[in-house]
C-alpha cells in the first residue's frame, strides 16, 4: 500500500491575547506524525480539546501549521499558496460536526451541494445537476430535496447533505470531524452506515474524528489515540479496543458506557443506548 497522506511532526501553537494584552500560547498540536494509505479508514479519538480539529484544519489548510510537514502522494504541500492548493482541495474534503451552522440558510440544497463543483469549474450545469442528484440518492435523499432549504431538514438529513456536498468534487480523502456527535444515537447509526457504504462504493479514504471510541471502532480499521496535542498510541482498531497498551486508552474505553452496545445498535437503530 502506498502512502497517500503523510503527516510528519506537525505542530500548531496558537497565540492569543488575554486580558491586558498578555500573550498566551496554546500548544494545540505537538509533533503529530501519521501515515494514511489509500483506501484506509483511520479514526482519531481523544477528549475534547486534545487537538483533533486542529489536526483536521491543518490538513485542509484552514489553519497554517507552526512546523512539520504534510505530504500528499509524496509531494510536500505544507506551504503551498492558495493558488497551488486549489487542485488539491478537490482531492481532500472535510465534513464538520454541526449540521445546523455548516449549511447556508438562504441557499437551496441544490445550490449548496453544487457549490464545490462550481468553484472548481470545468463542468456544465447539466453535469453538476446529475452528480448532485446521484449523490443525494446515495445519501438517501429524494431528488426533490434539491429545491428545498436547509431549515426543512432534520439534523441527520442535513449531515447527509453535507456529506453529499463534500463528495461533489470526487475527493479521494474525506475528513470527518465529529460528523455524528451532534446527532441522536439512532440517527448517528444511520449516518455511520451511510458513510460505511459510501467508502466502499466510492473507494474513499477516511480520517474520522470522534471523542467516542465506540464510534471510531465501528468506522475505522486503524485508531489513533490523542491526548493534549500528542499521539498516545495507534494500531488496528480491534487491538486498541481489546488490548490497549496505554493507561490513557484504557481510561477512554472505560469512559464509554457499555462499549459493545453501539455495534448492536447499528443493526437495530430502534434500540436505544
Ligand atoms: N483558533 C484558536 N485560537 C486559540 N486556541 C485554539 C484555537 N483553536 C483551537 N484552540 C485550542 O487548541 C486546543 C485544541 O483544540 P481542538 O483542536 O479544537 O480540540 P478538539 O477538536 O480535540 O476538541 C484547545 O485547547 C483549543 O482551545
Ligand atoms: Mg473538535
Amino acid at each position: 500500500m502506498s502512502a497517500l497522506l503523510e503527516i510528519e511532526n506537525l505542530t500548531k501553537t496558537f497565540r492569543t491575547r488575554g486580558f491586558f494584552g498578555k500573550v498566551k500560547e496554546v500548544h494545540a498540536l505537538n509533533g503529530v506524525s501519521l501515515t494514511i494509505h489509500k483506501g484506509e479508514s483511520i479514526g482519531i479519538v481523544g477528549e475534547s480539546g486534545c487537538g483533533k480539529s486542529t489536526l483536521a484544519n491543518l490538513i485542509v489548510r484552514l489553519e497554517e501549521p507552526t512546523s512539520g510537514t504534510i505530504r500528499l502522494d509524496g509531494k510536500d504541500i505544507t506551504h503551498l499558496k492558495e493558488e497551488e492548493l486549489r487542485p488539491l482541495r478537490r482531492r481532500i474534503q472535510i465534513v464538520f460536526q454541526d449540521p445546523y451552522s455548516s449549511l447556508s440558510p438562504r441557499m437551496t440544497i441544490g445550490q449548496i451541494v453544487a457549490e464545490p463543483m462550481r468553484v472548481l469549474g470545468g463542468h456544465s450545469e447539466a453535469e453538476i445537476r446529475e452528480r448532485a442528484e446521484t449523490l443525494l440518492h446515495m445519501v438517501g435523499l429524494q431528488p426533490g430535496a434539491l429545491a428545498r432549504y436547509p431549515h426543512e431538514f432534520s439534523g441527520g438529513q442535513r449531515q447527509r447533505i453535507s456529506i453529499a456536498r463534500a463528495l461533489m468534487t470526487e475527493p479521494e480523502i474525506l475528513i470527518l470531524d465529529e460528523p455524528t456527535s451532534a446527532l441522536d444515537v439512532s440517527v448517528q447509526a444511520q449516518v455511520l452506515n451511510i458513510l460505511t457504504d459510501l467508502r466502499e462504493k466510492l473507494h474513499l479514504t477516511y480520517l474520522f474524528i470522534s471523542h467516542n471510541l465506540a464510534v471510531v471502532k465501528y468506522i475505522s480499521d486503524q485508531t489513533v489515540v490523542m491526548r493534549r496535542g500528542e499521539v498516545v498510541e495507534m494500531g488496528p482498531s480491534d487491538r486498541i479496543l481489546t488490548a490497549p497498551s496505554e493507561k490513557y486508552t484504557r481510561e477512554l474505553i472505560e469512559a464509554v458506557p457499555m462499549i459493545g452496545k453501539p455495534f448492536r445498535l447499528l443493526e437495530d437503530p430502534a434500540e436505544s443506548l
